[in-house]
């Protein structure tokens, strides 16, 4: 039985102090239901508002990426340092140590590899097993122009409609065929049409002319993809303009595991996304740290 021997004749019911009701700090997201703003604010820093993403899916189409041949060697002793892990069911379960803290953003799309055609993807992963491994969002690509655009962005939708039922967002990645033009106009259409049709967010890549307008008309926040390596300070000025541009984080892949100090290059890239360094601040991090 309860003890009631704590409790006061006169009660505190601070009449006349309004319950906080506060906004939301993401982009779009105010009118989301609890859980899927916990979720959000699992990926995104609540003080920062942004998110450094690491991306380490790409076996999920082409094997044994460079850097990523044994994830439990390379990419674990990374963990600690992300905020979010974006990564496949398969390397969650089989490498992951089920205590780490990031955030798992799982690979919810799948089907064809390297040697065929990429837009003929399918969902790949049930949202009763997304809730099982505790993921805080589902990824899925979007192959707008493609040549299987429609069922790609179907894939998109119906994670959606299962994500929403759970209260787990969705980041769609806009993926561009080898024969599209990347540039400002193409990535404005990939964004704002997986906002549309109910990204919680949406990772697209940075390009250097417009990319202000890419971000500016998307209702909902963008993280950029790292793409092919760079060399180090081209990767952090990358990250810089992007933020500055009005992106809310990276989601970073081989420009952090196949740099030759990763541990020093995420943590370059935290200081750049989370304490708003320059290039040159963070590059002199990065050659402390190497
Ligand atoms: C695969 C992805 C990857 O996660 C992403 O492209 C990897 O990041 P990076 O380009 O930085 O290696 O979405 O399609």
């Amino acid at each position: 039985m309860a003890d009631t021997d704590g409790e006061r004749e006169s009660k505190e019911f601070h009449v006349g102090v309004p319950q906080a009701s506060d906004g939301f700090f993401l982009k779009g997201s105010a009118h989301y239901d609890w859980g899927m703003k916990n979720r959000l604010a699992r990926i995104f820093d609540p003080a920062s508002g942004r998110t450094v993403m690491l991306a380490v899916d790409h076996g999920y189409f082409q094997g044994p990426t460079t850097g990523l041949e044994r994830i439990d060697l390379s990419i674990v002793p990374l963990v600690p340092l992300a905020d979010t892990l974006m990564l496949t069911r398969g390397a969650l379960r089989t490498m992951i140590p089920p205590a780490s803290r990031p955030a798992i953003v799982l690979r919810a799309s799948g089907g064809p590899s390297v040697l065929k055609e990429l837009s003929n993807e399918e969902i790949a992963v049930d949202i009763e097993d997304a809730l099982r491994l505790n993921a805080a969002a589902l990824a899925v690509q979007v192959f707008v122009g493609g040549e299987h655009e429609t069922k790609s962005i179907h894939n998109l939708t119906r994670l959606v409609d299962a994500g929403t039922r759970y209260g787990v967002p969705v980041l769609a990645v806009t993926a561009v065929g080898k024969e599209m033009v990347r540039d400002a106009k193409y990535f404005r259409l990939a964004t704002r049409i997986c906002a549309e049709l109910g990204a919680h967010y949406v990772k697209t890549y940075y390009v250097a002319i417009g990319f202000d307008t890419v971000t500016s008309c998307c209702p909902v926040p963008i993280v950029i993809a790292g793409g092919k390596k760079l060399p180090e300070l081209d990767a952090l000025t990358m990250a810089r303009n992007a933020i500055d541009q009005g992106a809310s984080g990276v989601d970073m892949g081989r420009n952090i595991f196949q740099s030759a100090a990763p541990v020093a290059m995420l943590r370059a890239v935290r200081a750049v996304v989370h304490d708003n360094a320059t290039p040159s601040e963070a590059y002199e991090l990065y050659q402390k740290l190497e």
